[in-house]
């Protein structure tokens, strides 16, 4: 699979932007950008609110459409978008990307935690592996990224709000230029 350059993803976010998030009342883009608006109102790093911007990729680099998980698919969009961003942007990037679905797995050991996820997000839950056993825990609490990987997943189950407005797609973006490594 192809590696992206910065205009690349811009591209892409942009052309694709407007289609509807899977079994949400909101845009692919409002998604976007409403995750990254809740980790920049958190106090996130850039490399986090970047990441949250940026997690859901990965659904644009398959080609699938409408809601895969109604069809028993798991699109594995964390190791697509993971794998395509690597050569521009950094691990502090890259890596709660890749791990953001884990994070799930590993959160929905609440059943509180569980009971809030959106449909689409439960189903999908059982087509990414379930809830963590607690050896798989542990592996994942040793990922460097782990943390950031739960605060992006917290921020992403909550940016599913059609009436939450964000600042500008520029805004967000301008922190690609900063945090690029090629
Ligand atoms: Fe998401």
């Amino acid at each position: 699979m192809a590696q992206l350059n910065l205009n690349d993803i811009e591209r892409i976010m942009l052309s694709r932007g407007d289609e509807q998030y899977s079994g949400e009342p909101v845009s692919h883009m409002m998604h976007a950008m409403q995750t990254a608006a809740l980790a920049l109102q958190a106090g996130s790093s850039n490399s986090l609110i970047l990441a949250s911007l940026l997690h859901d990729i990965g659904h644009f680099l398959i080609d699938l459409s409408g809601t895969p998980s109604e069809r028993g698919i798991n699109d594995q969009h964390e190791y697509r978008a993971a794998h395509a961003l690597k050569s521009c942007l950094p691990k502090s990037v890259t890596e709660p990307i890749r791990l953001h679905v884990k994070a799930k797995r590993c959160l929905v050991c609440d059943p509180q935690y569980f009971a809030q996820l959106s449909e689409d997000s439960k189903r999908s839950l059982q087509l990414q592996g379930g809830t963590m056993n607690s050896a798989e825990r542990a592996v994942f609490e040793q990922e460097e990224f782990h943390q950031a990987a739960l605060e992006l997943r917290r921020f992403d189950d909550l940016a599913k709000d059609p009436s939450f407005e964000t600042q500008s797609w520029e805004s967000y973006w301008a922190l690609a230029e900063k945090l690029r490594i090629a």
